[in-house]
């Protein structure tokens, strides 16, 4: 059996190799591109593991996405998964700022067969996200994953909500920032945007919302 990486996370290892015998497999592209990501050293650590990609993949089809949006691409597994859950005609839009990191996220897609759903945009993602709302994506966008810099979670998540139909969902990556969201002695700048963003969905009327444990946290958010 091919050996499924899920990146280290909050629940004890025991429970995280349960969990991994029992989700869904990935591919044999997504597993490629694990062990391509892993020769780029510590960086790779930015990958989300198996399971979230099984999370995003279904979180796609349940909410019968077409048009969805990435911010946070790197060497493109998440897209992968979710591009994959796309209908044929689908169009998943990735936000990164890395020529380096993104093109190996094209050449996997490229050969898993999903590359012309994907439209990779280098810039920063404020500024593509600004720009398809200046360019009438207002509630044209199904789903949106949020896995970029921690500092500008909450302008990516007020410009996803924009941009999502009612009924469209958010998942937000690392919003348990190895719990340390839950430590009142932490208080780094990325420790305290996240915290003050799960706070500010919890109390946000335009949402329901529920924090999940799967990797290192996942706020996952549905647009009333
Ligand atoms: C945690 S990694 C994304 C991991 C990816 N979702 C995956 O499954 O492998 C974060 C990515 O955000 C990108 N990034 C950082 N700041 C950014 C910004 N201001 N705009 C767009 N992308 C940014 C980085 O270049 C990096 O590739």
């Amino acid at each position: 059996m091919a050996v499924i990486r899920n990146r280290e996370g909050l629940v004890p290892a025991d429970i995280a190799t349960y969990i991994a015998e029992r989700t869904a497999p990935p591919d044999n592209v997504l597993i490629a591109l694990q062990a391509r990501t892993a020769e780029l050293g510590r960086v790779a650590g930015m990958q989300i593991g198996a399971d979230q990609g099984a999370l995003l993949a279904l979180l796609a089809k349940l909410v019968g996405a077409r048009r969805a949006i990435e911010i946070g691409t790197f060497t493109g597994y998440s897209a992968l998964a979710v591009a994959s859950a796309l209908p044929a005609d689908g169009k998943l839009i990735c936000c990164d700022v890395s020529e380096e990191w993104t093109s190996v996220a094209r050449r996997y897609w490229h050969v898993a067969g999903v590359a012309g759903r994907i439209e990779l945009r280098l810039a920063p993602a404020t500024d593509t996200l600004a720009a398809l709302l200046t360019q009438g994506g207002a509630e044209t966008f199904d789903f949106a994953f949020i896995d970029a810099d921690k500092a500008n979670y909450d302008a990516y998540y007020e410009a996803c909500l924009k941009l999502l139909r009612r009924g469209g969902a958010i998942a937000l990556d690392n919003t348990l920032w190895s719990g340390k969201v839950a430590d009142p002695d932490a208080h780094d700048e990325d420790t305290d945007a996240l915290r003050a963003l799960n706070a500010k969905i919890r109390d946000d009327g335009r949402v329901d919302a529920c924090l999940l444990t799967v990797g290192d946290g996942v706020m996952l958010v549905r647009k009333r």
